[in-house]
């Protein structure tokens, strides 16, 4: 069993950006500005967001974190929206979501201009990676399949399990792994709560993506001996013994799955840290104006 180092390939990925951008300076440049808007104070969105800005720090970007609060209104948000796409200093900024109840996070999203939209949510960015045009591609599933790249591990003709059926994760990243791409090529299943004969489905799969949301879902008798399993579930369950209250844990029952696997990403450290770099790698492209 390999276990799949997320961390070191974001560090990686994260020095070879700050590369580029010091090649953009010497070229005469600005470095690349990522803006995020925060609503509320929902404590997993303030660690993300607090996440992306180092992450910026490290890649030598500028950030601008806007934070408004839960009251705000619809108007006032898409008003800040427009004038994020209408600054020429700012190349891709994000809207952390979830966003409170009494806005619609659907117009949110269609607002902001997809040229900007570096967390590839836009209807436009969505539909030109389904048919495999320049776009950016949403950051989870941009970093499994940057890790599938790296470790080489061969998808072309795999039988692979999406588990998870969200707009975020589970559609775009069945999506990539079906392309006519390395990585990709796959033989693709969508496993969903309706889903008859889970088990036998997933037994079947030499690689099964985890991206529902359930902490231990997947379970030893669902894993082919040789499967590559990579688990993008992060739910915060509570762990006295830690200063935060809590610890992440991902959808795998990671100490029984982990024994029967090729490779396998652990909580945390796997998929988590390859999200963030991803949404990097977006802000640089749009800073070079490579999507239009
Ligand atoms: N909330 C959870 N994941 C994400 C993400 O990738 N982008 C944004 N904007 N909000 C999120």
């Amino acid at each position: 069993m390999e276990l799949i180092d997320g961390k070191a390939v974001a560090t990686a990925i994260k020095k070879e950006i700050d590369a580029e951008v010091e090649k953009m300076l010497a070229a005469g440049h600005r470095r690349p500005h990522l803006a995020a808007v925060l609503v509320g104070h929902d404590g997993g969105s303030e660690t993300y967001v607090a996440a992306k800005v180092k992450a910026c720090e490290e890649c030598g970007f500028t950030s601008t974190l806007i934070r408004m609060e839960e009251d705000v209104t619809e108007e006032e948000l898409l008003a800040t929206v427009e004038r994020l796409n209408n600054d020429n200093e700012v190349d891709g900024f994000i809207v952390q979501l979830p966003l409170p109840r009494h806005i619609s996070e659907q117009r949110v999203i269609e607002t902001i201009d997809y040229r900007k939209d570096v967390d590839g949510f836009h209807p436009v960015n969505v539909g030109r990676m389904s048919i495999g045009l320049p776009c950016f591609v949403s950051a989870t599933p941009a970093g499994i399949m940057e890790l599938l790249s790296r470790y080489n591990i061969p998808t072309r003709g795999a039988r692979c399990v999406v588990l998870g059926r969200s707009n975020i994760v589970g559609k775009p990243v069945a999506m990539l792994m079906m392309q006519k791409a390395n990585p990709g090529d796959a033989t693709v299943s969508v496993c969903h709560s309706a889903t008859r004969d889970l088990k036998d489905i997933c037994r079947q799969a030499d690689i099964i993506i985890a991206a529902l949301g359930q902490p231990g879902f997947v379970t030893a008798d669902m894993v082919k001996p040789g499967a590559t399993i990579i688990d993008v579930g992060t739910t915060r369950v509570p762990d006295a013994t830690r200063k935060s209250g809590f610890r992440l844990r991902g959808d795998v029952d990671f100490e029984n799955v982990a024994p029967l696997c090729s490779f396998i990403t652990p909580v945390p450290g796997g998929v988590g840290p390859m999200t963030i770099v991803s949404l990097m790698r977006n802000t640089l492209l749009a800073a070079r104006h490579e999507i239009y």
